[in-house]
């Protein structure tokens, strides 16, 4: 057994130390029950996984076991701690990669046992929301939670900060990971998200039709972005062509390429570009996210929207979920970019779990994979 949860005392504030390594951040913060941010620190995988086009699971494991005690003790000397000065450490479990989530989880264990502190589990999902509590400073709840991640679209009924529902989510693959697929196929660097965001900024959202799947269904908050990818993939190819071959047709690179394209695109009377395509794509993508998300309110009568995850990091899509709340009149809160993407601040969402008594012990364990929210809500 891990120690009892400390009593807070109204002086000194509990300090809690909490870690991120459930994809390919490894990171970590300090931050007291006050909310406050003694320090924070992410150390980024990118540049290991670029060359892949996506994240490669045992390399972000070997990355995080070399990462995450220098993190940890950088966290610490900035927020001026030692490791004695704590009152707690929380870390995520779940959801995520099963290397990546048990280094992070071993790290914690191994300090909760030397310095008989209790421990903390964190949902890497609920985390994103609660990002939004620790940058607006105020009580979000109860609000309905929308998670945009590489790994997840998800929606929640949020009634509390321990209290998650499950409303809807993809049924194939999530927004980010879509973006960073189909900017594969055009040949924008990794990651994606923000490669189309930029290759977008020039391009025309109007220029290609893509589909918004399960859009127009009412009775679902789900999400499905397999089909529109393909039909990204049929654009740039042409119908019939997706063989081995195709791959020659998305090389390059820029954000204002145009080029002669086989296939469908150079049957088109104007020429297509890379930006065009990009635009078009996040514009689809977008259209389904707020649309689920006003569908979400809706369903719920909750008057905040919580918007977590990488994909909220793009600019476009925040300027929709703005126009979206001033057209319906409800609140919306979206981090800044720092808390979108993957950071252990947002893990000062263990410190409701903490006041209200729910700790674990040594056995802990992790639960990989993604968190499936799909669901049929009438
Ligand atoms: O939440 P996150 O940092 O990690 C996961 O838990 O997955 O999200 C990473 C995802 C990637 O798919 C990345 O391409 C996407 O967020 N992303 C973006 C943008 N910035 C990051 N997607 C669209 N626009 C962006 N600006
Ligand atoms: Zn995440």
């Amino acid at each position: 057994m891990t120690a009892p949860a400390p009593s807070p005392q109204p002086s000194a504030p509990l300090r809690l130390l909490t870690i991120e390594t459930t994809c390919d951040e490894t990171a970590a913060a300090v931050v007291t029950d006050r909310l406050e941010v003694l320090a924070s620190v992410v150390a980024s995988q990118d540049k290991l996984h670029e060359r892949f086009s996506g994240v490669v699971p045992e390399i972000a494991s070997r990355a995080h076991v070399e990462r995450i005690l220098p993190v940890i003790d950088e966290a610490l000397r900035k927020a001026g701690l030692k490791l004695g000065d704590l009152d707690a450490v929380a870390v995520a479990n779940t959801p995520g990669l099963a290397g990546s989530l048990l280094v992070g989880l071993t790290a914690a264990k191994a300090l909760c046992l030397a310095c008989d502190l209790p421990l903390v589990a964190v949902n890497h999902l609920q985390a994103h929301i609660y990002a939004c509590r620790m940058a607006s400073g105020r009580d979000v709840f109860p609000c309905v939670g929308l998670i945009v991640s590489g790994g997840h679209s998800n929606i929640y009924r949020c009634e509390t900060a321990i209290n998650f529902t499950p409303l809807g989510g993809t049924i194939d693959d999530a927004a980010g990971e879509a973006f960073d697929k189909v900017a594969s196929m055009l040949g924008l660097p990794y990651p994606g998200g923000p490669s189309i965001e930029k290759a977008a900024r020039e391009g025309d959202p109007h220029r290609h039709r893509f589909p918004r799947p399960l859009l127009d269904d009412p009775s679902r908050l789900d999400f499905s972005f397999s089909g529109l990818k393909t039909a990204v993939r049929y654009l740039i190819a042409g119908p019939g062509k997706l063989g081995a071959g195709s791959k020659e047709h998305v090389a390059g690179s820029g954000s204002r390429v145009t080029r002669a394209q086989p296939g469908h695109l150079r049957s088109g009377s104007a020429p297509s570009s890379i930006a065009d395509i990009a635009a078009s794509f996040q514009e689809a993508v977008i259209d389904c996210l707020a649309g689920k998300a006003e569908l979400a309110l809706e369903k719920t009568g909750y008057r905040t929207l919580c918007v977590g995850g990488g994909v909220a990091a793009n600019t476009r899509f925040r300027t929709r979920l703005e126009e979206s709340a001033t057209k319906h009149g409800h609140e919306l809160f979206v981090p800044p970019l720092s808390l979108c993407t993957d950071n252990a601040v947002m893990g000062a969402i263990a410190l409701e779990r903490l006041k209200a008594g729910k700790l674990e012990d040594l056995s802990l364990e992790i639960h990989p994979g993604p968190e499936r929210a799909s669901a049929k809500v009438t």
